[in-house]
């Protein structure tokens, strides 16, 4: 009991150990958050026949009018980012970077500043390797050409892939790459993919080399539009191998990848899981889904205050999984002034509720003290458990109960 008890209160008094120094760039204090055209958009290059969809600077206007209009930049949303699929086939005479020139007519700089004039911030996608993912030009031999040019263009955010290079190469590459970026003079968060493609394929990792490197890394596959997606992703971080919550910190995170609310695959309950559990893993909350058409009740969690102030929380402690009892997990978050986020996760199919009968010893909280435990998405209802005293929790099929816990 005491350890989990010692680590949490490790975390909350000294953050991420000494050892494991964040990029200096300024940025990234808290999880970034943002929209971002992979996961919803993908690779759709066919502007004649889906003109409304495809990756464009029609696109990209299209959101940051709408992360204005209907809310999202007004509760934190503030990056939009074009992923892969923007460049030209080929860079110009000079070596430099093109956007595709029937997609983006008015090119990266004009889209930049109309971002901007939003009062948003402007992101966008390249690779370490020969080529992106979609086989467009990449950065191999031209880091410092690109970091340049994007500086050049007013760029905020710069997502890295890994793709078409050698693995060897990635702390090399990756550091280098981040090294011409804070030369451009202009703040870039730097978000990159080196662990994912170390990890998946079974080779070490130096978590305090990204952490020192990026402001945000991925660590495991792409999210796809699914549940048995979501709880994929929230499994490995549960499992935790790596130990990579104690990377995570003010200046660089550990990145889950997008946010999928409002899109097909995930029910209400669901989608209340992913947004919590983003919240408590101290998650980019980089949005991919289809802003235009969002259902209500997917816009109102995006939007749900309390869970974004746990999101970003200024402790910025990464939250664990604490244990699993009768096939609930629960995890636990440690929050500034002396409060935690407790979640209890059902992830089983069975269709009823699952209750528990729980105990200030079973969430290995001191039973000689009082808590007050908030239901975290209405912040309304409020109860205050001591000592031996039982409590029961319902968790339903696929769902979530998430609670803001302060010691009294
Ligand atoms: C990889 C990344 C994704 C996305 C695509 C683009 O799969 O992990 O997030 O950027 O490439 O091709």
């Amino acid at each position: 009991m005491e350890t989990f008890w010692t680590i949490g209160l490790f975390m909350v008094l000294h953050g991420p150990p000494d050892e494991v120094k964040a990029l200096d760039n300024g940025l990234a204090l808290t999880p970034p958050m943002g929209w971002l055209t992979w996961e919803r958009f993908r690779c759709n290059t066919d502007c004649e026949n889906d003109p409304n969809n495809c990756i464009s600077e029609r696109l990209i206007k299209v959101m940051a009018d709408t992360l204005v209009s209907d809310g999202y930049r007004s509760v934190g949303y503030e990056y939009v980012i074009i992923d892969d699929c923007w460049l030209a086939s080929e860079r110009d005479q000079d070596g430099r970077l093109l956007p595709d020139p029937k997609r983006f007519p008015s090119g990266i700089k004009h889209l930049a500043d109309y971002v901007h004039s939003k009062g948003l911030k402007f992101g966008i996608y390249e690779d370490f390797g020969k080529k992106t993912c979609g086989g467009y030009p990449g950065s191999e031999f031209y880091m410092q050409t690109d970091a340049k040019t994007f500086a050049d263009w007013g760029v905020d955010y710069v997502k890295f892939d890994g793709c078409y290079s050698n693995l060897n190469d990635f702390p090399a590459g990756y550091e280098a790459m981040g090294f011409f970026l804070n030369n451009t003079g202009r703040q870039m968060v730097y978000s990159c993919e080196w662990p994912f493609y170390k990890i998946v394929t079974g080779l070490s990792v130096d978590l305090a080399a990204v952490r020192k490197t990026c402001n945000l890394w991925r660590n495991y596959y792409d999210v796809q539009d699914s549940w048995s997606s979501v709880t994929d992703i929230i499994n490995f971080w549960g499992n935790n191998s790596l130990n990579f919550t104690k990377y995570a910190g003010p200046g660089g995170w550990n990145d889950p990848d997008m946010v999928i609310l409002g899109n097909f695959g995930l029910s209400h309950e669901e989608e209340r899981v992913q947004i919590a559990m983003w919240a408590l893993m101290a998650s980019p909350l980089i949005m991919s889904n289809d802003l235009r058409h969002m259902r209500s009740s997917s816009k109102a969690l995006l939007q749900n205050r309390n869970i974004i102030s746990i999101n970003q929380d200024i402790l910025g402690v990464q939250g664990f999984l604490l244990r699993k009892l009768n096939g609930i997990q629960i995890w636990n978050r440690r929050l500034s002034n002396n409060r935690m986020a407790l979640a209890f996760l059902n992830e089983n199919s069975d269709g009823m509720p699952r209750w528990l009968d729980i105990s200030l010893a079973d969430l290995k909280l001191s039973p000689t003290m009082t808590y007050n435990f908030t239901e975290a998405f209405e912040m309304k209802t409020t109860f205050v458990i001591t000592k031996n005293k039982q409590f029961k929790v319902s968790v339903n099929p696929h769902g979530v109960q998430l609670y803001v816990v302060k010691q009294l």
